[in-house]
């Protein structure tokens, strides 16, 4: 269940996790979460952005994160088209559909292992879309990760494309926020 603090805050408090837009305080909760999702630990995630690429995102656009105490239990990650011009998973995805030209790279999205299932990537995308409404958000999914398809399906998302990179195949999704 989500209420809204007095402070605009968003709060889940179901799982007592506070969903706020990260600051630099954040930094290393979110490179430690990120490490721990590689696939060489058995993650699914498909980028291991480094900290200067992480901070520029937070100015751009707003990062958040699930605060669980003082941990950083969950991020959701957006970037503009220019910021990603040079990432070449993004120019398959973004070939692969263009979008709306002011339309955002949304992802990546990561929750830490021990609090998923409790609603907090919904969370997350609720306050992105307070912070970042009218806009289209697009970003791709491995077909191998049904976690991720389902949470992503959960959110009202849906499919418009999809691509192969590096053998593996992703599904573009897109979502008016
Ligand atoms: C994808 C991810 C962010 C979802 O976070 P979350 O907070 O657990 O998501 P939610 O609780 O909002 O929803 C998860 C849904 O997926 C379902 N789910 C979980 N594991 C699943 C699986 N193996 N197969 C199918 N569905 C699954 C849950 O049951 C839930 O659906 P329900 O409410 O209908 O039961 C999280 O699993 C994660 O961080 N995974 C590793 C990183 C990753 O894959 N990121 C996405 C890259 S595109």
């Amino acid at each position: 269940m989500n209420n809204l603090h007095a402070s605009g805050k968003q709060i889940v408090t179901r799982s007592e996790a506070d969903i706020v837009r990260a600051s630099g305080d954040d930094l290393e909760g979110i490179v430690a979460l990120q490490a721990a999702n590689q696939p060489a630990c058995g993650g699914m995630l498909s980028a291991c952005l480094p900290r200067f690429r992480i901070m520029e995102m937070m100015r751009e656009m707003p990062l958040i994160v699930a605060h669980r105490g003082d941990r950083v239990a969950g991020f959701l990650m957006t970037g503009t088209r220019a910021m990603n011009a040079d990432v070449p998973i993004i120019r398959a995805m973004l070939t692969a559909y263009p979008g709306t030209a002011d339309a955002y790279v949304f992802g990546p999205i990561c929750v830490s292992v021990e609090e998923r299932g409790n609603g907090l990537a919904q969370a997350m995308f609720s306050e992105l879309r307070r912070l970042v409404p009218a806009r289209e958000g697009i970003l791709f999914i491995r077909r191998d990760n049904p976690a991720s398809l389902r949470a992503h399906e959960k959110m009202g998302m849906r499919e418009v494309a999809g691509f192969v990179f590096d053998e593996i195949d992703f599904a573009v999704q897109s979502y008016f926020g």
